[in-house]
């Protein structure tokens, strides 16, 4: 290692498209005079690469003496010394199906903490499986998906959930993103080919999940929703729709399963009695819905375009030649969404996103236990911020780890789990409010049955 001092964070990956826009709001924090960031450290495979993300992540002004550290995933020894030097490492290499797992291994094992950016259902199960009990052993917190994918969905679903006052309760909450820019936005590589390879390792989740003991299930009060119109005319909220079958509802769920297995929460590490009670009356106002996430447009057009996207993925995806060709033009094959290089700074400082939050449910729990009994109430809430894959996603990664790092007493000591089942009853909500990102109430309704 080139310098042996223990830092507050390391961020790996630092050269990565990302990782880049991650350094630059890791700055905003450093040494300020209430953050809890007095140090950090960046990280990656090429120094030099690394050095010039820190020099336009500080332009026009010169870049600090930040010390640059080099780790490559295929050199276990080099994440050890990283994981032995840092209190936490946030992750920015993907796709994490391929990089990710000698990070979480070695975090694991020094008691390490660990953030990543990570969309992918199969990897974050993966070492849920392979290294939760370690990590709860060595107490490291292992934390996949601090990005757009999945706190947005998380807080929001939470969010969403503590306005349905008993005896009110929520049946079903579906999230419609609309991406907006009044120019065209395209996407980094590095999440395409992160989704391309998800496609193609869909029956390895499948293989996974039948491996493992069946969670239990969280009691949604009234019956299951209704499957509805593959496109879906959301008139409230003046929006077509589609599902979307990002990370986020799976991750929702594992937060509801595990809430399901600790109704008040999972213990901090180091809680005040002040803590204890807090925890213990935040998690019962979260009630479990039904969750999905559709991706949403104004035309119909537009929808159109994100299904011959999918079908194009979804059916490339699935064979080797396939994949070649994705990969190979990924701006033909997702119709402009996503390039090589990823989007200009000015294409980024353009866009937006807003995700609605539309819960049905009953004005009385008695109501939903009444058998077949239709939802007959509507509360809409929405979360909304800047664009969706640099810079929210570093906003919610930093402001995950300044969590992290000044309330660690009130986590728990370890294990691989999921942003909201850790943050939820943090400050994260408010510090992303002051940070950009909103929370807001919209409307509460009837629905006439
Ligand atoms: N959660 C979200 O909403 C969200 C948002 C954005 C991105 N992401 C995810 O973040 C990941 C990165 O995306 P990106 O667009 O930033 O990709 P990228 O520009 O390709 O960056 C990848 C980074 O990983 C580094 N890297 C690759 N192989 C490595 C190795 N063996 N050892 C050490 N470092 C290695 C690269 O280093 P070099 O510079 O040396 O090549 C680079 O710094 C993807 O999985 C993407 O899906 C998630």
């Amino acid at each position: 290692m080139e310098n042996p001092t223990s830092y507050d964070l390391i961020i790996l990956g630092a050269s990565g498209f990302t990782g880049k826009y991650v350094i630059k709001e890791a700055l905003k924090f450093l040494d300020t005079l209430s953050s809890p960031l007095k140090s950090i450290a960046l990280a990656g495979r090429n120094p030099n690469r690394v050095s010039q993300a820190l020099t336009w992540a500080t332009h026009p002004n010169p870049p600090p003496p930040i010390p640059i550290l080099t780790a490559d995933t295929t050199d276990p020894a080099s994440l050890r010394r990283l994981a032995a030097h840092t209190k936490l490492i946030l992750n920015c290499v993907g796709p994490f199906r391929l990089y990710g797992e000698p990070v979480v291994a070695a975090c694991a094992d020094l008691g390490c903490d660990y953030l990543d950016i990570c969309g992918e259902p199969e990897f974050m199960e993966r070492m849920e499986a392979k290294y939760h009990d370690e990590a709860v052993d060595k107490g490291s917190l292992v934390v996949s998906a601090c990005g757009f994918d999945s706190v947005p969905a998380e807080l929001g679903l939470i969010f969403n959930s503590r306005q349905w006052v008993s005896p009110a309760v929520p049946n079903r909450i579906e999230a419609y993103l609309s991406l907006e820019s009044d120019k065209w936005v395209v996407g980094n590589f590095g999440t395409y080919e992160s989704a391309v390879l998800g496609v193609a390792n869909a029956d390895r989740l499948q293989q996974l999940r039948r491996s493992r003991p069946r969670r239990a299930r969280p009691l949604i009060p009234g019956p299951a929703p209704p499957k509805g119109p593959i496109i879906e005319h959301q008139k409230k909220i003046g929006l077509w729709a589609v599902k979307l079958p990002s990370a986020d509802s799976v991750v929702v769920r594992r937060t509801l399963a595990t809430l399901k297995e600790n109704p008040c929460g999972l213990p901090g590490v180091n809680e005040s009695a002040k803590q204890i009670e807090k925890r213990e009356a935040f998690w019962p106002t979260v009630k479990p819905a039904h969750f999905g996430v559709k991706i949403a447009s104004k035309s119909v057009f537009g929808i159109i375009r994100f299904i011959i996207v999918g079908i194009f993925i979804g059916l490339l995806g699935k064979t080797n030649f396939g994949r070649w060709l994705l990969l190979k033009f990924p701006s033909i094959f997702s119709l402009g969404w996503f390039k090589k290089n990823g989007p200009s700074e000015d294409e980024v400082r353009s866009a937006s996103f807003k995700m609605w939050f539309v819960g049905h449910g009953f004005s009385d729990s008695t109501l939903a236990a009444q058998g077949n009994m239709k939802p007959d109430m509507e509360i809409i809430t929405r979360v909304m911020g800047p664009e969706i894959g640099y810079l929210t996603t570093s906003i919610v990664l930093i402001q995950c780890a300044l969590v992290l790092l000044s309330q660690r007493g009130n986590l728990p000591k370890g294990g691989v789990l999921t942003p909201g089942i850790v943050f939820g009853p943090t400050d994260l909500q408010e510090r992303l409010q002051e940070n950009g990102i909103s929370f807001d109430f919209i409307s509460k309704s009837a629905l006439s049955t």
